[in-house]
């Protein structure tokens, strides 16, 4: 018998027929996310699970197979699975980072731009027949260039949304655990503490995973000390804004404006985001180029590969399974 590789929904091609051949492929054929009574019924039955990060794969999911080689996720975020209970199992999980990390930045910078020149806002205005000529106070905006840019989280993302700024002749401050000595020799970019960073930037730009110190990290306390003439992006997750606390705080003019990507109640969208002009909300498609989505295929199906043949994957998310010195279970 083939080895199974249980996929939750149509990913590109190409990143299928790596599959086929060597392996029985389950996929879910229909274009929406699948049931919990489904994934636990496809998971039962695979070698490995190729999953979504709209799929919530939790301890009752991780248990329902014994046998279960790993679980390769289909994006870079990974806080759609409890890696504490895979973990304990030393069941593999993978995620793709790196492939995503240009598209994604332009995708932010399409924010900032969109925003502070109120292109969408523009757009509309256009196409309802409003346009009746050039007006020297028709739907000004804000500049970008020389302003100043605050990047929470120099990652990979971060630091390619910061190498986009370099253009636009930014000033570049940042947060992060750890010094990103690239961005500050090469970009002239200034780590401060969060707080600073919040009052000193013009435009907040969020790049950090979600997990328990993430979560929230924006709430009314933080959008306070923002300039009020401040844009917000977030094309993370959108649990690590409070999205009611945003929401009041654009009602309030207490910041300028906010571009979206992703939200606190996903895919649900408050209902106050959308009645505010200031605000664009994109519905979750950072990384969603035909190139890229290829290309986590890709990466995505080799991490399965390597996990059905008892290999460690390239992209692993929880290496410390591996250790052979591993004391018991105490995380
Ligand atoms: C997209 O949000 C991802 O984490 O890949
Ligand atoms: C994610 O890929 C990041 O490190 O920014």
């Amino acid at each position: 018998m083939k080895p199974k590789i249980f996929v939750t929904r149509r990913i590109p091609q190409p990143a299928l027929d790596r599959l086929s051949g060597e392996f029985e492929i389950e996929l879910n054929e229909a274009d929406r996310v699948l049931t919990k009574e489904e994934i636990l019924k496809g998971t039962k039955n695979c070698d490995v699970l190729l999953c979504l990060l709209t799929d919530t794969i939790d301890e009752e999911i991780i248990k329902v197979n014994p046998k279960l080689k790993g679980i390769a996720n289909y994006a870079v975020g990974y806080n759609n699975i409890d890696i504490e209970i895979a973990t304990n199992l030393k069941i593999p999980v993978s995620n793709t980072p790196g492939v995503l990390t240009q598209t994604t930045a332009d995708l932010t910078w399409s924010l900032i731009l969109s925003v502070s020149r109120r292109i969408v806002e523009s757009d509309c205005y256009a196409r309802e027949g409003k346009f009746t000529g050039w007006g020297p106070m028709l739907l000004l905006g804000n500049d970008i260039f020389g302003k100043t840019l605050g990047i929470i989280g120099a990652g990979r993302i971060g630091t390619a949304v910061a190498e986009r700024a370099f253009g636009f002749k930014m000033k570049i401050l940042y947060t992060d655990n750890k010094i990103n000595k690239n961005i500050e020799t090469n970009l002239g970019a200034t780590k401060l503490e969060l707080n600073e960073l919040l009052g000193q930037s013009d435009f907040i730009t969020l790049h950090i995973p979600l997990n328990e110190y993430t979560n929230h990290l924006i709430t009314k306390n933080e959008l306070k000390l923002m300039k009020d003439s401040a844009i917000i992006i977030n094309t993370s997750r959108g649990q690590i804004i409070k999205e009611k606390d945003l929401i009041k705080a654009l009602q309030d003019n207490e910041i300028s404006g906010a571009g979206l990507d992703v939200y606190e109640f996903e895919p649900k969208i408050s209902k106050g985001l959308k009645k505010l002009k200031n605000v664009i909300i994109l519905p979750h498609i950072g990384s969603a180029t035909i190139e890229t989505r290829t290309a986590m295929g890709m990466l995505a199906t080799n991490n399965a590969i390597a996990m059905v043949k008892g290999k460690k994957p390239e992209n692993i998310v929880n290496p410390q399974i591996y250790k052979k010195t591993d004391s018991k279970e105490s995380a």
